[in-house]
């Protein structure tokens, strides 16, 4: 991208940020020039920036086409595919954004109905095997458990009554949601705990 069109990108990402206040979206990640610009932007008004990319490169990138550059292949990956990822993440660091960015690494359309409009926006399971604090177990319960669909299942792993077993922060969550009256108790096994959404609320 020549740097008139970079600075027209961070003029318009400066004021959708400021203005509305909500996360951006990118479809087209690569090895994250623009994400920086976008996330900077987001930084600047508190918000994130939400990008998409598979990682491997589209048509014009593949090997014998005009944008192939052939450092950015997998050296592990027996056809040789493109990796992105590393460079994008690296970009990310130096630039000192990592945490204004959410990279989403998949098919756009695919991620598109996973995570966003059409119909899309809810989970038919929750997993929550995340941070074992107090803080992060309860911050990812009530940041993704409204999005579980009714008759979905809600899995809570190292949930141990007994404090000598193990961190009370799982099972203190998994109590939460067995008294919320949200959920009825599917199955469980050791310290994995399944429990189905009956009705709203959590
Ligand atoms: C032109 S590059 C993006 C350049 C980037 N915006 C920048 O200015 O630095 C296009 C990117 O889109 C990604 N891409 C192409 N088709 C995609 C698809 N269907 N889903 C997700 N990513 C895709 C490729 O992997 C590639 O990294």
């Amino acid at each position: 991208m020549p740097p008139d069109e970079g600075r027209a990108l961070y003029d318009a990402a400066t004021g959708a940020a400021a203005g509305l206040g909500l996360p951006l979206l990118e479809i087209g990640s690569y090895c994250g020039r623009s994400t920086i610009l976008l996330a900077d932007a987001a930084r600047r008004a508190g918000t994130v920036v939400v990008t998409v990319d598979h990682h491997r490169g589209s048509e014009e990138q593949q090997a014998g086409w005009e944008y192939h550059d052939p450092e950015l292949a997998d050296p592990e990956d027996p056809a040789g595919r493109l990796d992105t990822l590393p460079f994008f993440r690296g970009t990310l660091a130096r630039a000192g954004l990592e945490d204004h960015v959410i990279a989403v690494v998949g098919r756009s359309p695919v991620a598109a109905a996973a995570l966003g409009g059409g119909g899309g926006g809810r989970f038919g399971l929750v997993f929550i095997d995340g941070g074992h604090t107090d803080e992060h177990a309860t911050g990812d319960y009530e940041s993704w458990v409204p999005r579980l669909a009714e008759g979905g299942l809600l899995v809570i792993h190292d949930v141990f009554p007994d404090p000598a077993e193990g961190g009370q922060a799982p099972f203190r969550v998994w109590r939460r949601a067995v008294e919320s009256g949200a959920f009825a108790p599917e199955s469980e096994c050791r310290s994995l705990r399944v429990l189905r959404r009956t009705g709203p609320g959590c």
